[in-house]
């Protein structure tokens, strides 16, 4: 077991992550951390692109007031503003950085113009993209300037497990976190004078999500666990349409396909999202993702359908080509076929509380992108939001944390992790089924509609579970599958809670017991006080 120390430790690899590291001095000496290779982050998937005002008839006006509709009137004018206002430098970074965004001929003897594509809520085409893939083209890009970093460490396959904190002056002060090497299986202490949880969102505590595996809610649980706040967990996002196929996990169909023109359909072939929204198929992905999860429930539908086959073929390749692949490798051609589509878990709308620097309630720790709750996204994130708040807080907190890093003392040595009193698991079976039970009844009775009755089936459930979690993890060795296990069943509860505690339906949030909008706009904050840790 090893301790290592360094200026600033970055937990996550995406965007977040990537950016923090990339904007703060070289003086500064960084260690950044991913679950798996640097590229294991939703950012690596993300598809449909950033949202920024960057077209003459686009105005700044226009996006705040898009992001303040689509999240239901929750969303916090402040941080709304910084992310809008900060959303074209931001752009102009990236581009810097080397990120090769799709262009197209302006038509005015060779001039190429960035191509911007729209998506639901969008009153303006302001989604800046590399064709379909571009999480890929924004994490090579960043990848390839951190490796040319010398002052920023890699450390790939270690799993944060706890957030280390130490007294200072009166003061709890974050310092530093136990790490665990995936492979190797040791657990190491890594010491900083400042902690980012850039660890991304929690969306694998349902069954069907769009995320990777690495979407355990890491973060959030240290965090909650270190006694911050976190606040409006119960607005989780489900994405409209994801591949309906056997064969096929986790994959997105872009939402831009809906922005370029594509139609859902019921399995007869009719459209029907007029009937539920004028804005149709580019409504705000809270009400198509409840449309959709309607309209299968009334017919009894496996799936419904999206089609954009009335474009031409060369467009439909040309803008979606990673579709295009997957779809074509399953058998279907989305250029003449529908694609079969449902609703999957895709976003985490609330998070650990922060100001607008990324600060979170404990000196020394920073919460950037999915894991955070900046304010900005309200009770349902507008598309393409997320990329860019991941970019202007990053930015925001290694700033913070650069003008402030010389008067911080350096970390105090504390003790190495203590295995001495644990065993190995013999029964990986109870992991594996602990896992496949929360993520079904989170999927059962906290998913799209909720109700008050399966909110409290719910809980009664999580309560079991997280005892029989925290008994597992005092007793065996550490395992990535049990750290995730004993988070997502943090993270389950938290949602539950909070779900609770919202009597009204609003954004992602819908009960049936409660259909209207209540008068009072209130986030629902939750302090670790009030809740027994389950650890
Ligand atoms: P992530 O990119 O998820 O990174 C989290 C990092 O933390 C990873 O490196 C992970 O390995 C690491 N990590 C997690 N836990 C631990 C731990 N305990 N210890 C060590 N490391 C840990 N948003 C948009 O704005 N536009 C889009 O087009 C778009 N498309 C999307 C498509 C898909 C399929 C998905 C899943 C999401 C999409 N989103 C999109 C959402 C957006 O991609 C994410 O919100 C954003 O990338 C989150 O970035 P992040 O840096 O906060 O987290
Ligand atoms: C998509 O491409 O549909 C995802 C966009 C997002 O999540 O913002």
């Amino acid at each position: 077991m090893a301790t290592y120390t360094h200026d600033v430790l970055i937990i996550g690899s995406g965007a977040a992550g990537l950016t923090v590291a990339l904007n703060l001095p070289d003086t500064c000496r960084v260690a950044l951390l991913s679950k798996g290779q640097l590229t294991s982050a939703s950012t690596w998937y993300a598809q449909g692109g950033i949202a920024a005002v960057l077209d003459e008839t686009d105005s700044m006006d226009y996006h705040i007031t898009d992001t303040h509709i689509a999240g239901a009137g929750l969303c916090h004018d402040d941080a709304v503003r910084k992310t809008v206002e900060n959303g074209p430098e931001a752009i102009r970074w990236l581009i810097e950085q080397g990120v090769d965004f799709t262009r197209f001929d302006s038509g005015d003897g060779g001039t190429q113009e960035y191509h911007l594509t729209r998506e639901g809520g969008h009153s303006h085409r302001r989604i800046i993209h590399a064709a379909d893939a571009t999480g890929v083209a924004i994490s090579s890009a960043l990848i390839r300037q951190v490796e040319k970093r010398a002052n920023v460490e890699r450390f790939e396959h270690r799993v944060a497990v706890d957030l280390i904190s130490e007294q200072h002056n009166g003061t709890r002060r974050c310092t530093g976190a136990y790490i665990h090497h995936i492979e190797k299986g040791d657990t190491d202490v890594f010491l900083a004078r400042s902690v980012v949880l850039a660890t991304g969102g929690a969306s694998k505590v349902y069954l069907y999500t769009s995320n990777p595996d690495v979407a355990t809610g890491d973060g959030i649980a240290m965090a909650w666990r270190a006694g911050c706040r976190v606040a409006n967990m119960e607005f989780m996002q489900f994405h409209p349409t994801c591949l309906y196929h056997p064969k096929a996990k986790s994959f997105l169909i872009t939402e831009a396909i809906r922005g370029e023109g594509g139609h859902l359909l019921l399995p007869d072939g009719e459209r029907f999202m007029q009937r539920f929204d004028e804005r149709g198929e580019l409504a705000p992905r809270d009400i198509v993702a409840r449309a959709i999860d309607h309209e299968m429930k009334r017919l009894g539908a496996d799936c419904l359908y999206l089609d954009i086959s009335h474009r031409p073929a060369d467009f439909i390749i040309n803008h979606f080509p990673t579709v295009y692949a997957k779809c074509l490798q399953l058998g279907i051609d989305i250029t003449r076929d529908p694609i079969p589509v449902v609703p999957a878990a895709h976003y985490t709308c609330g998070g650990v509380m922060t100001d607008l620097n990324g600060q979170t309630d404990l000196p020394g720790l920073y919460a950037i992108g999915e894991t955070s709750f900046t304010g900005l996204h309200g009770a349902n994130r507008m598309a393409s939001n997320s990329l860019l708040e991941c970019f202007v807080f990053g930015r925001a907190a290694s700033e913070h944390i650069a003008s402030q890093i010389n008067e911080v003392p350096p970390p105090a040595a504390v003790p190495e992790w203590d295995e001495s009193k644990v065993t190995e698991a013999d029964e990986d079976v109870v992991i594996a089924h602990n896992w496949d039970e929360l993520r079904r009844f989170m999927w059962d009775y906290v998913g799209i509609v909720r109700t008050v009755k399966r909110l409290q089936r719910a809980n009664h459930r999580v309560q079991m579970l997280k005892k029989e979690i925290a008994d597992f993890y005092s007793n065996y060795q550490i395992s990535n599958d049990l750290l995730e296990l004993r988070n997502l069943v943090v993270i389950a509860e938290l949602i539950i809670r909070s779900a609770m505690e919202r009597k009204e339906s609003r954004g992602l949030h819908y009960m049936l017991d409660h259909p209207d909008a209540a008068d009072e706009i209130r986030d629902t904050v939750l302090t670790p006080e009030n809740i027994s840790d389950p650890s």
